[in-house]
Order: C-alpha cells, then sequence, then structure tokens
C-alpha cells in the first residue's frame, strides 16, 4: 500500500490535538514562509515561482496558479483576493478539514497571494453552514492581526493586507466564481458573462483573484522548498499533492493527501477498500459534477481522467458497491443540481427539473422505454447550451449514468419497481455511522473541542 504525502495536511496530521492554534503554528513555522516572500522576493519574481513550479488550481478547473495571478494588471488600483471556501460539491470535504485543522497555513497563503498581485484586501467566502471553520478561522485573522501577520507593513514591509470573513448562505452556485462575486457584493449569487474575467474586472468592477482554499495553503510550502522540490511530486503536468475527500461503501472515508498520478485503486487502498468486502461497481472520481467510472485503474491527476472522458473537478472521490441503485444515484445527484440550479437560462433551469420528472417515474417504476432516450435529450440539451457549467455538469452527470447503466434503467421499466427494492438498496453515503474523520457541524461542531483550544 503507498503512504500518504503530506503537504497541506502536514500540521493537521502531525499535531492533531492543536494543529489549529496559533502557538502550535508558530512553533512549526507559520508566517515564516510570508516573511521571506515579502521581505526577499519580489512580486513578479514570486509569480514566476508559482508560474515554475506548475501549481493548478484545486478547486475544480485546476488551472495554472501563476498563469491566472499573471493576468491581474499591473496598474489598476485597488484590486482582491477572493478566497473561494464555498465548497459545495457534493463529495467534497477538504477545504472544511483545512480550514479547521489550519487557519494559519491558509492566512499565510492568502497573504502570499496578496503581496504577490499586489492586493491590499482579501475576502474569504466561506459556505455558511461551517460553524466550526468559521470560528477558527476568525480567531486566527484576529491573532494574525495581533502578531502584525495582517495589517499595515507586514514584516516591516511596505506590503499592507486586510483580510475580510465572509460567510454565504448555503448555495452552490456561488461556489461559481462570478456568482461568488454578485453575492460577495450583496447581489442574488448568479453567474456573471465570461470575459470579462475576474483577474480583469472582478469584486466592485476591479481586478480580483479568486483561489481556493487549498490552492493557497500549497503556497508556503512552494515559497519554502522552491519549484524543483514541488515537481518532485506528482506527473509533470500536475505537480504536487492533492486532498481527496473519499467517501461511498468505503471502510474508513475521510481526506486523504496524495501525489497527482496516484491511481484510483491505491486512494481506495488508503481508505480500507470497500466496506464489508463489497464489490466496487461504479466511481464518481471528481464530484457529482463528473462522469462516472466503472473501474480504479486509472490514475488521478487532470489529464488522465479527461482521457478517461472524466474530470478530476475538485477531487471528491466516491465509489459505489454493487447494492448501489444506479437510477437512483441520478435521481439524486440530478435533484441536487435542479434545487441549485439559479434559474438564470433555460436549458439548465427546465432541463434540470424536467429530468427529474422523468428518473421518479423510471425509479419508482413508473417509466416507459422511451425515457432513457429522452433523458439522454435532455442532458444533449443542456450541454454546451447552458449559461455557466453547473447546467453542463447536470448532463455529463445524467449522461453517464444512463449511459453506462442503461440496462439497469431498462429493468426498472420493464419489471415495474426498482429492482433495488426489498434487499440491500443502497444509497452512496445512506449508511448511518459513516464517520468523515472530521467534525460534525451540529452540537459537536460548536462545542467542547473548540473551546478547549
Ligand atoms: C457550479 C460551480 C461550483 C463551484 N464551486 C466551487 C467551490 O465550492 N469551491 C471552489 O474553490 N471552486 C468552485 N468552483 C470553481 C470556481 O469557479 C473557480 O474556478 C475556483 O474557485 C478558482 O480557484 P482555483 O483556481 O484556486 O481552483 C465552482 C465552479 C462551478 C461552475
Ligand atoms: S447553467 Fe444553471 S446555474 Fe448556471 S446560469 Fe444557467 S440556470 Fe444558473
Amino acid at each position: 500500500m503507498i503512504d500518504e504525502t503530506y503537504m497541506v495536511l502536514k500540521r493537521a496530521r502531525e499535531f492533531p490535538k492543536d494543529s489549529w492554534t496559533l502557538k502550535r503554528a508558530l512553533d512549526d513555522g507559520a508566517y515564516d514562509n510570508l516573511k521571506k516572500a515579502v521581505t526577499e522576493i519580489s512580486q513578479a519574481d514570486l509569480i514566476e515561482l508559482v508560474k515554475n513550479a506548475g501549481l493548478r488550481g484545486k478547486g475544480g478547473a485546476g488551472f495554472p496558479t501563476g498563469m491566472k495571478w499573471s493576468f491581474v494588471p499591473k496598474d489598476v488600483f485597488p484590486k482582491y483576493v477572493v478566497i473561494n471556501h464555498d465548497e459545495g460539491e457534493p463529495g467534497t470535504f477538504k477545504d472544511r478539514e483545512i480550514a479547521e485543522r489550519d487557519p494559519h497555513q491558509m492566512i499565510e497563503g492568502i497573504a502570499i497571494a496578496a503581496y504577490a498581485v499586489g492586493a491590499n484586501k482579501a475576502f474569504i467566502y466561506c459556505r455558511g453552514e461551517f460553524a466550526l471553520g468559521s470560528r477558527r478561522m476568525d480567531r486566527a485573522i484576529k491573532e494574525a492581526y495581533e502578531k502584525g501577520f495582517l495589517g499595515k507593513g507586514i514584516f516591516g514591509s511596505k506590503f499592507d493586507l486586510d483580510i475580510v470573513l465572509h460567510r454565504g448562505a448555503g448555495a452552490y452556485i456561488c461556489g461559481e466564481e462570478s456568482a461568488l462575486l454578485d453575492s460577495l457584493e450583496g447581489f442574488r449569487g448568479q453567474p456573471r458573462l465570461k470575459p470579462p474575467f475576474p483577474a480583469i474586472k472582478g469584486l466592485y468592477g476591479q481586478p480580483t483573484v479568486v483561489n481556493n482554499t487549498e490552492t493557497v495553503s500549497t503556497l508556503p510550502h512552494i515559497v519554502a522548498n522552491g519549484v524543483d522540490w514541488f515537481k518532485g511530486f506528482g506527473t509533470e503536468k500536475s505537480p504536487g499533492t492533492k486532498v481527496f475527500s473519499v467517501s461511498g461503501h468505503v471502510e474508513r472515508p475521510g481526506n486523504y493527501e496524495v501525489a497527482y498520478g496516484t491511481t484510483l485503486d491505491q486512494l481506495l487502498d488508503l481508505a480500507g477498500g470497500m466496506k464489508d468486502g463489497k464489490t466496487l461497481k461504479a466511481i464518481i472520481p471528481g464530484g457529482a459534477s463528473a462522469p462516472l467510472l466503472t473501474h480504479a485503474d486509472y490514475a488521478l491527476d487532470f489529464d488522465s481522467l479527461k482521457e478517461a472522458g472524466t474530470m478530476l473537478g475538485s477531487g471528491a472521490v466516491v465509489y459505489m458497491d454493487e447494492t448501489t441503485c444506479m437510477v437512483r444515484n441520478a435521481l439524486v445527484t440530478t435533484e441536487f443540481f435542479a434545487h441549485e440550479s439559479c434559474g438564470k437560462c433555460t436549458p439548465c433551469r427546465e432541463g434540470t427539473s424536467w429530468a427529474v420528472k422523468v428518473l421518479r417515474r423510471v425509479e419508482s417504476g413508473e417509466g416507459r422505454q422511451e425515457d432513457m432516450d429522452l433523458l439522454l435529450d435532455i442532458a444533449n440539451g443542456m450541454d454546451g447550451r447552458s449559461f455557466c457549467p453547473l447546467g453542463d455538469a447536470a448532463s455529463w452527470a445524467l449522461r453517464s449514468n444512463v449511459k453506462l447503466f442503461r440496462e439497469e434503467f431498462e429493468a426498472h421499466v420493464r419489471e415495474g419497481r426498482c429492482t433495488f427494492d426489498g434487499e440491500h438498496k443502497e444509497l452512496v453515503g445512506a449508511r448511518s455511522g459513516i464517520d468523515t474523520g472530521i467534525s460534525q457541524q451540529g452540537d459537536e461542531g460548536l462545542g467542547g473541542e473548540d473551546r478547549l483550544s
């Protein structure tokens, strides 16, 4: 079995009892790399460093971070850095753990990004439900101000930075960067037309870098260790490590940090294999938006999964066993997209809700033989015709379920019932008692552990 490769989760795993506290973070070298960046490295060199390291965004699209930074105009002020901590993709729970377990690493990364692009104000757009994480980030920001790591003249340099923590209200579409910016400005969160991209015209119409939590948390490690070290992990086009959120029918669901290029089989081994020794049936490799795979010998990097007809996305890997009804899987996934569709464009607003109607009748045994083609037709009507990628993603998930498991859909229609009813019918994550290894956001999340810190 392979070992995990810790970078972003290093402090959290080495010091599980207090990794989020200022004392532990400082003892472990936190903010040393911010100091190094603002006192020893020019802004242009820092952008080059991150470009040469080949760091790719970890929010879903995998866009090269240094290249995104280089699009920001040098002579337009003010400019902003906005951290996407919305994490709404079903199956993804890595940013939540990063903020809960290591908020100082995140703040250090935000400050490095802001310094690189010349921003004096950064916002963290935090998913509203993240109670414990937002409390820890809030405390960590205050502590960073007290120590002079934020505010005016950081480490005696001319660099000033303020960070504002903003909690959203829980809409998946507000994870899409332009909808996020609308929401942050106080409007209803709906995607903007692109171009212009946020790097040119973003928050309040000013140049804005939107980066994911895990992306910025990687920056202190690149500043500390350099390009060659970073490229020593992963593959040529996907260097470094990635935190994968593993869930579904596995023995040990949770976050695992591995080098890009690790296979889905190896990741499954780390998670203890399939639960109760059952057989693997399907994998969602990159969050609910990603088309399904039916076996695990694919490498987890951007190019390999693209070649396999799917995507790495945010790194949410869901393993499903033989008891999973794929019609129900398609239904639940499409219900999610229908619920989260912002309604701005017709293909997505109408397509997702019509697909749900058809899937409901197939799943309940009242479907028609022509429904499978109808579902594919609805998917085609959304793919490439929606205003933003949410509509495309809804079509990919639907299409791959119907195409890969058509026989199962047809059996539902033929037999007039769900063919999984009665025995072991299970849905991903439906088992009670699944321990994701991170806090629950109920009483426990608001309770003792944080009060002790
Ligand atoms: C519907 C939708 C939801 C998204 N949700 C998130 C999210 O929760 N977190 C995130 O970082 N990126 C999300 N993204 C991707 C962002 O638009 C953007 O690409 C990302 O925040 C850029 O950061 P990165 O370059 O560091 O990955 C989403 C995209 C779409 C289309
Ligand atoms: S694709 Fe869906 S979420 Fe995106 S703009 Fe259209 S309706 Fe809104």
